[in-house]
């Protein structure tokens, strides 16, 4: 008995050296969403224990783009990479700097020429690396390069680079988002979307080993309108006219995605959605 417990314990801890554990945190609007990472990072990281943090950052400057402070303050708060999308050039800020970013991503379907880059690979705790890549969708989006053209040239490339690779979706619409799934399906360790700032409840592992969820859903604030104050886009939706949006400053919501990838393979495990409100929070 002892003998087979011992082997066991052996090829759990052999099985645990294989698996790489990936938090990915959906759009993070405004300071709401910032205080919300601040806030659930710690919790996460000691129930959850990620080797790899992504976040999604295009709205993290008030709702429009992403500063250089900010990217700095996620990654001091323990975050490996950030992802972008349509707002990826809402800050002008973002041009100082996205070029020497490496651990920043924009959609790869950009044209040629556009600075920063679309996909890269970070480096997490106990020497645990990912590919993740950056794709937007064209449906109700300003049109870019064919998302699917643009990461199977990415795949051709780096899938003998790299074993784990995440894809980010950004998109707009349900049925894009889940045509990618299909076409990535056994080729990526992961195709998450972002954009519409609400989550799905879809999660799953799709038949030849990809986890998948249509969007993450946001971190911001939880009574605005996906993350702005509410005032003013009822306003534009009742009057029609131009209106400045600025990003809700009130109580937030917390939605990531948890995944547990095979190293050997490069397919996902586990899938598990993550939802958090602030009014619901039992401080220890
Ligand atoms: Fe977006």
């Amino acid at each position: 008995m002892a003998h087979s417990h011992f082997s066991f314990c052996f090829w759990t801890t052999l099985k645990e050296m294989d698996k790489i554990r990936v938090l990915f945190v959906g759009d993070i609007v405004g300071a709401a969403g910032r205080k919300a990472l601040k806030e659930m990072l710690p919790i996460l990281k000691r129930t959850k224990n990620p080797e790899l943090i992504i976040v999604n950052g295009e709205n993290a400057a008030g709702g429009r783009g992403i500063t250089a402070a900010i990217a700095k303050e996620f990654y001091d708060q323990g975050v490996h990479g950030i992802t972008l999308g349509n707002h990826t050039w809402d800050n002008k800020d973002i041009f100082d700097f996205i070029d020497k970013e490496d651990r920043l991503i924009r959609p790869a379907n950009y044209p040629p020429g556009t600075p920063g880059r679309g996909f890269t690979t970070v480096k997490g705790a106990n020497g645990k690396e990912l590919t993740i890549v950056n794709i937007q969708g064209r449906t109700y989006l300003p049109p870019l390069d064919c998302p699917f053209q643009t990461i199977d040239a990415i795949l051709e490339k780096q899938k003998k680079k790299s074993k784990c690779i995440l894809v980010d979706f950004h998109a707009e619409v349900t049925s894009e988002k889940i045509a990618m799934g299909w076409h990535l399906d056994g080729k990526v360790s992961a195709v998450l979307g972002t954009h519409t700032h609400v989550q799905t409840r879809d999660e799953r592992i799709l038949p030849q080993g990809t986890a998948y969820v249509t969007d993450v859903g946001m971190v911001g604030a939880r009574d605005g309108v996906l993350g702005m104050e509410r005032q003013a886009v009822l306003q534009k939706f009742k009057t029609g006219l131009p209106v400045r949006f600025t990003a809700d400053e009130g109580k937030w919501q917390f939605h990531a995605a948890y995944m547990e990838l095979d190293e050997n393979t490069g397919l996902a495990t586990k899938v598990e959605l993550i939802r958090q409100f602030e009014t619901e929070m039992v401080w220890a």
